[in-house]
């Protein structure tokens, strides 16, 4: 049983107004951690046994959500503390079994919030969805009829999800392309949908199943395939963070990481590792949400390369006062009715813990998080270099499975780094000397 000790005596925590800024968070137990987060987020006697229940996910629902189940897998879940996006303070529960990732996140969430924090902003959710047409011969005249008949179209669109089109969401528009390709011109028709709280694959392809033979008679040729684009351009969220000069360890650390940032953007060896750093927290986040995680790595590599160059998906650079201004811009296509969220727990209390109720809301946060793990691998790349984060999270964890308890955890990580040798008998050992 876990002791919760919130200031009311209850759990009972409006999550909108608390303060995320948790200093010394990875030092406490996780009972500790878990009573931090239920003094600002309202967590029930059931949210915390599915916390500590090993992954959440019952087998008989796994066995439901895929084919040929014979278990579940579980990764460690943590929150990251100190983020602020437009004036609001979040919890971040993240999934992912690297280290450093989680704590990364939180420091230069320390910095940015050291500022004005993070801004976020976001378009609609507009997915696209593609239908390929073949064998047309007469493209002026195909182009002609699909552009007479688009609101009848855009109409049997959205005749497949009422449920959608009532909460204001639906079918907007339809594009049309003509593409060159290695088999032949081909007519590719996109239609624009407005997905509001969904992801959005489902009613996309239905839609666009749907469209396919009026799409034929119309333009005399051959659908082929039918479904979503990964590459969510109508669907962008922007980050932006200014982070003091000071708080980096000077103006010379500012120039570095915009260098740092001019090597990635230029060269595309450099852009695919600093990429996977932003997605690091993406993902991690995308993770524990239950998100399709693969269809927002393909979506954000894919605007990576929208210029024609795989370059960085962050710009960084110097503003007037010599102070370090980040933004990030990416697709991301994520849902919070529908699929995964809703029947893995995991994922409805991570929500919660983000005290999010809007899918653009929780895209915000997710940038939000791409940016400050950028920032994170960037400043640690152009100072000390990454492995020395990674070598004292190794060596706390290393004294802590030697036997070290409170105020000597951080004695015996300091002696051991300081040995120069992070192995688990000298960690027994300097543990053994420091209990005396
Ligand atoms: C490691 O998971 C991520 C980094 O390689 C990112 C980067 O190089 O920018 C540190």
């Amino acid at each position: 049983m876990l002791t919760l000790h919130t200031k009311q005596g209850e759990i009972e925590v409006d999550s909108g107004d608390f303060s995320s800024r948790i200093s010394g968070f990875y030092r406490k137990s996780r009972e500790e951690r878990i009573s931090d987060i239920a003094e600002r987020v309202d967590l029930t006697p059931e949210d915390i046994s599915i916390l500590g229940s090993g992954g959440g996910l019952d087998i008989e629902v796994a066995d439901r959500m895929i084919e040929n189940v014979i278990g579940t897998m579980a990764y460690p879940f943590g929150v990251a503390v100190n983020f602020r996006l437009n004036g609001r303070d979040r919890l971040v529960p993240m999934a992912i079994e690297e280290p450093s990732v989680v704590a990364a996140a939180s420091n230069m969430a320390r910095l940015m919030r050291e500022g004005d924090g993070i801004k976020t902003s976001s378009t609609e959710g507009v997915m696209i969805g593609q239908i390929q047409v073949l064998d047309v011969e007469d493209f002026e005249k195909a182009m002609a009829a699909l552009g007479a008949a688009k609101d009848d179209l855009i109409e049997l669109a959205n005749q497949q999800d009422p449920v959608l089109v009532r909460f204001g969401g639906g079918a907007r528009d339809i594009q049309l392309r003509e593409l060159e390709t290695e088999a032949g011109k081909m007519l590719v028709i996109h239609l624009l949908v407005d997905c509001l709280d969904a992801m959005g694959a489902n009613a996309v392809n239905t839609m666009c199943e749907v469209l396919a033979p009026e799409v034929e008679e119309l333009t005399g040729g051959r659908v082929l395939l039918r479904i979503i684009s990964n590459l969510a351009d109508r669907r962008l969220v922007r980050a932006e963070a200014v982070v003091k000069k000071e708080s980096l360890g000077g103006e010379n650390v500012v120039d570095d990481i915009v260098s740092a940032w001019a090597f990635a953007d230029a060269d595309p060896y450099r852009a695919a590792t600093h990429n996977k750093g932003i997605m690091n927290g993406v993902v991690a986040v995308a993770l524990a949400t239950s998100q399709d995680h693969r269809a927002i790595e393909a979506g954000a590599h894919a605007y990576a390369a929208r210029y024609g160059h795989y370059g960085s998906l962050s710009r960084w650079s110097k503003n007037g006062d010599g102070d370090l201004v980040g933004v990030l811009e990416m697709p991301m296509a994520v849902g919070i009715v529908g699929g995964a969220t809703r029947t893995h727990p995991m994922a409805g209390l991570a929500l919660k813990i983000m005290g999010v109720s809007k899918a653009r809301d929780l895209a915000e946060v997710i940038v939000a998080v791409g940016l400050a793990q950028n920032l994170g691998a960037l400043r640690a790349l152009v100072q000390e270099g990454i492995q020395h984060g990674h070598m004292r999270l190794h060596a706390r964890n290393l004294v802590v499975m030697a036997g070290a308890e409170g105020d000597l955890v951080d004695r015996a990580v300091e002696a051991l780094v300081e040995s120069g040798e992070i192995r688990f008998d000298k960690a027994q050992e300097i543990v053994k000397r420091l209990k005396g």
